[in-house]
C-alpha cells in the first residue's frame, strides 16, 4: 500500500527543488484540519527562513508550479504560508486502486516481549507485554522491517535456586542432590507444571521470612549457574515442563515468537563480558559486588550503578540483559532492539542501555524501552482474582469467552449456528474484547479491566469492529449470491470522499503508529474507518441501486474497506469470524 502523503511529498519536493530550495521542505502530511483541506505542506515557512525570503511568496511560487498537476482540485495559501491542498475525486480513486505491500526497508528490529518466567504462571503484566509486543511485531513486519521476536524467558534467576532448594528440602527427587551420582539423570521430570506452581510460591514465601532459606536458595542459584550437574538436570526439567505450559497459553492468545531463548542462553557470554568490562575499566568492585557506574553528567535524578555480580557470586537480571545485547548484536545485527516490558522496569533498562552504550556493545542498534502501564482491577490496583491471587491468563481468556457468549446471545447473533461454530465465534470475540481494550489505550496509561464494557458491541470495542467487518462480509456475500459485480471504487458523494481519504491514510497511520510504538493509533484508525463506512453505507442504498456501474463501484468501496479493516485488525491480533 502506498502513502499518498509520501507521493505528494515527492511532487512538492520537486517543486521546491525547481525553485532552488531543498526538496525536504516539500513534505506533505494529512491535514490536521480536515474541514479546511485534505493535505497540507508547511515547508514554505522553514524554506523562507533558510533562504531569507517571504514565506507566502515561496508558497505562492510552489502553488503556481502545482497548478499544472491535474491531480489537485484546489491549492490554497493560508496564513503565513501554509499550502493547503485537495485532490480531485478521480485522483483519490486512482490512489485507491494502488494496493501494494510496503517494500522491505532493509532494517532489522529485535522485539523483546512476553518475558515469561519459568515455573511461574503468566499474569496480567505478561498479558499486556504479549498483546502489545505481538501487535508491534506485526506492525513492523507490515511496514517492511525484518523482525526477530524473542520471548526472553526468565529461567536463570534466584527463583530457580528457590525451586531447587525447596525440592531438596522436600526430598522429592534426592538423586539430583546426590553429589556422588554421575548420571544419567531420569528423563521424566520429577515435577509437573502444577507442582511447580505450588512449590514456587511456597519457596518464595519461605525465603521472605527465613534468612537461612534465602541463603540456601542463593547458594543453589550460584551452584546451578556454575554448572552443578544435578541442578542443571533438574532445571532442564523445569524449563521443559514450563515451556509446554507457556506455549499452550501463548497459542491460545494467538501470539507467537521467533525465538524462545532464555536468560540462561547467554550464560557462556557472561564471564568473558565481565572480564572485558573489568579490563577496559568499566566495572569496579564495590562492597564486594561488581558494578558498572552509569551516571552521566546532567542527570537530573540519581542513577545507581548497574549491578553485575552480587557479593556472593550470583548474576543479576541486568547482567543477563547486558550479555543478551551482545548475543543479539552478534546473531542478528539489529538496527533497533525494542523491549516491551512493564514501565516499572524503566530504570533497569535505562541502566542496562547506558552500560551497553558506554562499553560500545550495541553495534548499530538503537535500544529502546517501550514500557506499559498496569491493568488494574476496579479498586485501582493491579488486577487480581476474586480470591486475591494473580489472575492467570488462561482464566482470563475463559472469562472473556463466557462474557462474549452472553453478549452474542444478547445481540441475537449466531443463535442458530452449530455449537462448535458458536464456541469459535465466542472465543474470537472474547479475545478481541481483551486485546482491543488493551491496545486502544496509550500503552503507558494504566487502565481498569472491565470485561462488561470491553465486550460491548457498541462503541469503541474489539467486538464492534469485528461486527463491522462481518457486516461488510455479508454484504459482499449477498451481492455475490445475487450475481452483482464488484467494481472499482469511485467517489460521488461526501461520504465516499471521507471514506476514501480514511482508506488512503492507512499507510501513514501505520508509519505513525510505528514511530511512536503506539498500537492505540491503529485502534483509533480502525474505529474511525468503521464509522466512516457506516455513514457511507447509511447514505447509499447499494443493494437496491439500479445504476449497475454505480452499484459496482460502491461494492468495490465495500470490498476495499473490508480489506483495510481486516488488515488493521490483523495487526491488532484480532481475528474476524466468517459470520456472526
Ligand atoms: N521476566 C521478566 C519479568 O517477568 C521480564 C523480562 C523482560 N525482558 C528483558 N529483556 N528484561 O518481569
Amino acid at each position: 500500500m502506498i502513502s499518498v502523503a509520501a507521493e505528494l511529498s515527492a511532487t512538492l519536493g520537486r517543486a521546491f527543488a525547481a525553485e532552488g530550495l531543498a526538496a525536504h521542505f516539500g513534505q506533505v502530511t494529512l491535514s490536521d484540519r480536515p474541514d479546511l483541506c485534505q493535505f497540507q505542506c508547511n515547508g514554505a515557512l522553514a524554506a523562507a527562513k533558510a533562504a531569507k525570503a517571504n514565506p507566502r511568496d515561496i508558497a505562492g511560487r510552489i502553488a503556481a508550479r502545482l497548478k499544472e498537476d491535474a491531480r489537485f482540485s484546489r491549492i490554497e495559501i493560508a496564513g503565513p504560508g501554509f499550502i493547503n491542498m485537495d485532490l480531485t475525486d478521480a485522483a483519490l480513486a486512482g490512489f485507491l486502486e494502488d494496493r501494494g505491500e510496503a517494500p522491505p526497508n532493509g532494517k532489522t528490529a529485535l522485539i523483546d516481549f512476553g518475558g515469561y518466567n519459568i515455573a511461574k504462571p503468566l499474569h496480567v503484566g505478561h498479558l499486556r507485554s504479549s498483546i502489545i509486543g505481538d501487535c508491534l511485531q506485526r506492525l513492523y513486519r507490515a511496514n517492511g522491517w525484518r523482525v526477530i521476536s524473542d520471548v526472553h524467558v526468565g529461567d536463570w534467576g534466584l527463583q530457580m535456586g528457590q525451586l531447587i532448594s525447596e525440592i531438596g528440602l522436600r526430598e522429592i527427587a534426592p538423586i539430583y542432590f546426590d553429589a556422588a551420582f554421575d548420571g544419567p539423570y531420569p528423563e521424566v521430570s520429577p515435577v509437573t507444571m502444577e507442582d511447580l506452581e505450588e512449590i514456587y510460591p511456597a519457596a518464595s514465601a519461605a525465603c521472605k521470612t527465613d534468612p537461612a532459606r534465602l541463603e540456601l536458595a542463593r547458594r543453589a542459584t550460584v551452584d546451578l549457574q556454575d554448572g552443578r550437574p544435578g541442578y542443571r538436570a533438574l532445571w532442564q526439567h523445569f524449563v521443559d515442563v514450563s515451556q509446554v505450559g507457556l506455549s499452550r497459553e501463548t497459542q491460545s492468545l494467538g501470539v507467537s515468537f521467533n525465538y524462545w531463548r532464555g536468560e540462561s542462553s547467554v550464560h557462556d557470554l557472561v564471564a568473558p563480558m565481565l572480564e572485558d568490562l573489568k579490563a577496559r575499566g568499566f566495572a569496579d568492585i564495590s562492597e564486594g559486588a561488581l558494578v558498572m557506574p552509569v551516571a552521566e553528567d546532567g542527570d537530573k535524578k540519581p542513577m545507581p550503578p548497574l549491578m553485575l555480580v552480587k557479593s556472593e557470586g550470583g548474576l543479576l537480571y541486568g547482567t543477563t540483559d547486558l550479555a543478551t545485547i551482545i548475543e543479539r548484536v552478534r546473531d542478528f545485527d539489529p538496527d533497533l532492539i525494542l523491549y516491551v516490558v512493564d514501565q516499572r522496569q524503566h530504570l533497569h533498562f535505562e541502566q542496562v542501555f547506558r552500560a551497553a552504550r558506554k562499553a560500545e556493545l550495541t553495534g548499530k542498534a538503537v535500544l529502546e524501552h517501550a514500557g506499559f502501564g498496569t491493568m488494574n482491577g476496579p479498586d485501582g490496583k493491579p488486577f487480581k482474582t476474586r480470591a486475591g491471587g494473580v489472575m492467570k491468563l488462561y482464566d482470563l481468556i475463559a472469562m472473556a469467552t463466557v462474557q462474549a457468549n452472553s453478549r452474542l446471545a444478547e445481540q441475537g447473533l449466531g443463535g442458530d449456528y452449530a455449537a462448535e461454530e458458536k464456541a469459535e465465534i465466542a472465543r474470537q470475540v472474547g479475545l478481541a474484547a481483551i486485546k482491543f481494550a488493551d491496545l486502544s489505550n496509550h500503552r503507558i496509561t494504566d487502565y481498569i479491566f472491565d470485561l462488561e464494557r470491553f465486550s460491548k458491541f457498541e462503541g469503541k470495542t474489539g467486538p464492534y469492529l469485528q461486527y463491522a467487518a462481518v457486516r461488510i462480509q455479508s454484504i459482499l456475500r449477498k451481492a455475490e449470491a445475487e450475481g452483482h459485480d464488484v467494481g472499482i471504487p469511485a467517489i460521488h458523494s461526501p461520504e465516499e470522499r471521507a471514506l476514501a481519504l480514511q482508506l488512503l491514510s492507512q499507510a501513514d497511520v501505520m508509519i505513525a503508529a510505528e514511530a511512536k510504538r503506539a498500537p492505540n493509533i491503529l485502534c483509533d484508525y480502525a474505529f474511525e474507518l468503521a464509522r466512516k463506512f457506516s455513514r457511507f453505507y447509511g447514505e447509499h442504498h447499494i443493494m437496491s441501486e439500479t445504476d449497475l456501474a454505480l452499484r459496482g463501484q460502491r461494492l468495490g468501496t465495500c470490498a476495499r474497506t473490508l480489506a483495510v479493516l481486516r488488515e488493521i485488525l490483523a495487526l491488532l491480533g484480532i481475528e474476524v469470524p466468517e459470520r456472526m
